[in-house]
């Protein structure tokens, strides 16, 4: 276990709806992004559903424009988040994430389920790594501290989109490949470990009393549909949502599906 470092400033889109009643509603959506990526991936949905309610879209520590903390787990990235949500006066909140940033909204579930209304988990799981995927994440981190971000870059890059989004010089992949090279590459490895290290949460999401939006992308091969759906429909309360023509990055992908997916649940989630 990670003694955590107290949590820096992050950075965050912070976005209010224009009208004072809907500005008014107590309880925001907050959106933490995948790895390894930033806030912008989350951006175009951030806006999009910030027409209804208060969203803050978040860069996690060491990721995009926040400072790093050094070591962590997820669950510290968990206490990093509630801490900057407290001091920003977020909570309660309906806690949302895309991939790693949905392993980080399970871990923030498990410590501090009062703080939430709702959990929105976007091409993600809630199974910890195999034995096979941990021996993965060990090849990555030793090739992320031998070679760089750029080398992870391209070695994920193949499988994060739909194949009609993935084609040599489609601006998705020029975009993807910018944000993913940026990542610094201490983080990179930092983050690997703390996957490859992170607990099963699958129990605690069927068996919790929120309701809970499961949001996949049709063309999804890191986390595929039907587990998306067959996991929603375990959950005492869970809502599936497929985004036809998305792979593994829908926000990115087709920000427009899936802010409709999270207005429409949002819509219910009081
Ligand atoms: C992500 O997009 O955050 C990653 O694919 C998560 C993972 O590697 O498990």
């Amino acid at each position: 276990m990670t003694t955590p470092a107290p949590t820096p400033d992050l950075a965050c889109d912070d976005l209010l709806p224009d009208d004072p009643a809907r500005r008014a509603h107590p309880v925001p959506l907050v959106l933490l992004h995948g790895f390894p990526l930033d806030r912008t991936v989350n951006r175009e949905v951030a806006r999009q559903v910030a027409g209804v309610r208060r969203v803050l879209n978040v860069d996690l520590p060491g990721f995009g424009e926040s400072p790093a903390v050094g070591a962590f787990s997820i669950p510290d990235l968990a206490r990093h988040v509630r801490h900057f949500l407290m001091r920003k006066g977020a909570l309660p909140c309906v806690l949302g994430g895309l991939s790693m940033g949905g392993y980080v909204a399970l871990a923030y579930h498990r410590l501090f389920r009062a703080d939430l209304r709702g959990l929105v988990l976007i091409d993600t799981k809630a199974e910890a790594d195999t034995p096979e995927a941990k021996a993965n994440r060990d090849r990555m981190i030793d090739i992320a501290n031998r070679e760089g971000s750029a080398a992870i870059a391209r070695l994920m890059l193949p499988r994060m989109m739909a194949p009609a989004h993935s084609t040599p010089g489609h601006p998705l992949v020029q975009r993807l490949m910018e944000v993913m090279s940026a990542c610094p590459a201490e983080t990179v490895a930092v983050a690997l470990a703390a996957m490859r290290d992170r607990d099963d949460y699958l129990q605690d999401l069927l068996t919790t009393d929120l309701p809970v939006l499961v949001v996949t992308g049709e063309h999804d091969v890191i986390t595929p549909p039907s587990l998306g759906e067959q996991t929603a429909a375990r959950c005492r309360r869970g809502r599936f949502a497929r985004i036809d023509g998305a792979g593994h990055m829908a926000p990115l992908e087709r920000p427009e599906a899936v802010a409709g997916a999270i207005r429409s649940f949002l819509a219910d989630v009081h």
